[in-house]
């Protein structure tokens, strides 16, 4: 397998603060890869510094300028992060319009990405009249609508109620392989880490570094009944040996 994207001894620093202390992985092009790790321990910092938006102190970042202007980007606050006087349509739209697209081949892709994800409420709707779900499922039509080479999700459910987030880890799983997605996926969430990865990537408070790379034995496509199984459970603790007591 070819890598995507490499880290090597990664390192971002603020002031005296040392956030990001020595992080190194391989990201393998098709691998569905969560990233899981403390809050606080520099994981949006980490991601920022792939899509560009930061700056590494030190290290090497290997393949991340071929994959940047190709990363389709899902943010735990998407309140914030659409317009939300604008119709869901035009928010999934926009990423196109700043590249200057011609706005027949915009709706062409538009057209493609509904057919392909169905979603069940009108997207010309405002999207201060949305529920969360609805909302988060614009940032990811956004997200996807460039036709990513890497889809980056930063705990993208956190606002989600249980329910929500089982059927939204469903569309997630079901999207990476329709589209053939390289996906990092961030989360503080031990089950949804384990659950979603082919590899979690667990990281430690900061100073931080990469405590372990787990291989996760269970083949996709998964559904939740999975996560009531002993062979689950036996992988949970494995990963709770990862996790800090705070
Ligand atoms: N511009 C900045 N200046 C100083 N400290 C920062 C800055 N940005 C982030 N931090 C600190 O870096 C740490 C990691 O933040 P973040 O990447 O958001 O963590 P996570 O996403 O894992 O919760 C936090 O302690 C945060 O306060
Ligand atoms: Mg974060």
């Amino acid at each position: 397998m070819t890598a995507l994207l490499t880290l090597d001894r990664v390192r971002r620093v603020h002031g005296e603060t040392v956030i990001l202390d020595d992080v190194s992985f391989a990201v393998e092009e098709g691998r569905f890869i969560t990233l899981f790790g403390p809050n606080g321990c520099g994981k949006t910092t980490l991601m920022n510094i792939l899509t560009g938006v930061d700056t590494p102190s030190g290290g090497t970042l290997h393949g991340a300028e071929s994959v940047r202007g190709h990363i389709g980007f899902v943010f735990q606050d998407y309140r914030r992060t659409l317009l939300p006087w604008r119709s869901g349509r035009e928010n999934i739209l926009l990423p196109l319009r700043l590249r200057g697209m011609d706005r027949r081949e915009q709706i062409r892709r538009l057209d493609r990405l509904v057919a392909k994800m169905n979603p069940d409420f009108d997207l010309h709707q405002r999207i201060y009249t949305l529920s969360g779900g609805q909302a988060q499922m614009i940032g990811l039509m956004r997200a996807l609508i460039i036709e990513p080479r890497l889809l980056i999700l930063d705990e993208p459910f956190s606002a989600l109620d249980y329910g929500r987030t089982l059927a939204y880890r469903q569309l997630i799983m079901t999207v990476a392989r329709d589209f053939n997605l390289t996906t990092l996926f961030i989360s503080h969430d031990l089950e949804e880490a384990l659950y979603l990865g082919d590899e979690v990537i667990f990281l430690t408070a900061k100073p931080t570094r990469v405590r372990e790379v787990m291989t996760i034995p269970f083949p996709r496509h998964r559904e939740p009944s999975l996560l009531g199984t002993p062979a689950f459970a036996a992988l949970k603790l494995k990963g709770l040996a990862n996790v800090e007591l705070a």
